[in-house]
């Protein structure tokens, strides 16, 4: 297991070799790409962080067009080597944690229907894209997301181990906040694809709490409503710099299951 190599998930029949294919995009998807964009993008400059709207400047998204893979893949190679890989819809673990230590941020290529505007279960690309991929020009989220993603291939034999790192990855990079300049701000990717969450993720209604790995590790999160907790990180470089932390109590806390047990 430890001597396989890093890209292994390259030669891995499951992952299959596809592409956008955008001259098939329908006038529906132009349109819910608009709609969803022109409804959140307004919010944005009030609630995301710095980082993200630098990075929306950078890819170049639009209301006009759907997000186009060849051109944001020649934005991300000048700036952190990162790619992105189009995938089908929800993929095995091993493999959505494969990519992402391979500098490959999976992605769907579908939009949502005109009649699912406001609730979908499964990430679209609207989400995907809009909201994951600004990021991915900022050097210490992807190196957050790259090794964070080696940490879990050490672990995938371990559901509690993948739940626990689950758990990490929902409260930071999909439902994160962030404190500058003593404002709060929005960079998890479930929020910036919902402007519903991103009022009630800063308003004071839910809890907010500093950023803490254990704290996080032990709490669940749901899918099907918002949040009632969301933890503030101070900057980018403290995700990153947290890595030998959430090694060591994610050990610490599989120790403690295996006790238990
Ligand atoms: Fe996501």
């Amino acid at each position: 297991m430890s001597d396989k190599a890093k890209d292994w998930v390259f030669d891995d029949p499951r992952l299959k070799k596809l592409k956008q294919d955008y001259a098939a995009y329908t006038e529906e998807d132009f349109t819910v790409w608009r709609i969803l964009f022109e409804r959140q993008m307004p919010n944005l400059p009030k609630a995301a962080s710095q980082a993200y709207l630098e990075g929306v400047d950078a890819v170049k998204f639009t209301a006009d067009r759907i997000a186009n893979f060849e051109e944001l893949n020649e934005v991300l190679a000048k700036t952190t080597g990162w790619q992105v890989e189009v995938v089908p819809g929800l993929i095995d673990d091993d493999l959505f944690f494969g990519l992402m230590n391979n500098k490959r941020f999976p992605s769907s290529t579908w939009l949502r229907k005109m009649e699912q505007l406001d609730y979908l279960e499964e990430p679209d690309m609207f989400h995907d894209a809009f909201a994951h991929m600004p990021l991915l020009v900022n050097q210490h989220y992807v190196d957050f997301l790259e090794n964070l993603s080696g940490i879990a291939l050490k672990h995938i034999e371990n559901p509690w181990a993948i739940q626990l790192l689950s758990r990490i990855y929902w409260f930071t990079i999909e439902f994160g906040l962030i404190r500058e300049n003593g404002e709060l701000r929005v960079y998890g990717a479930g929020i910036l694809s919902s402007a519903g969450e991103t009022k009630f993720s800063l308003s004071d209604e839910p809890t907010h709490f500093p950023y803490n790995v254990r704290h996080i590790m032990s709490t669940e999160y749901w899918k099907d409503r918002f949040q009632d907790k969301y933890w503030v990180i101070e900057s980018y470089e403290q995700l990153f710099e947290s890595l030998p932390e959430i090694e060591k109590v994610l050990e610490e806390m599989v120790a403690e299951k295996e006790a238990r047990d």
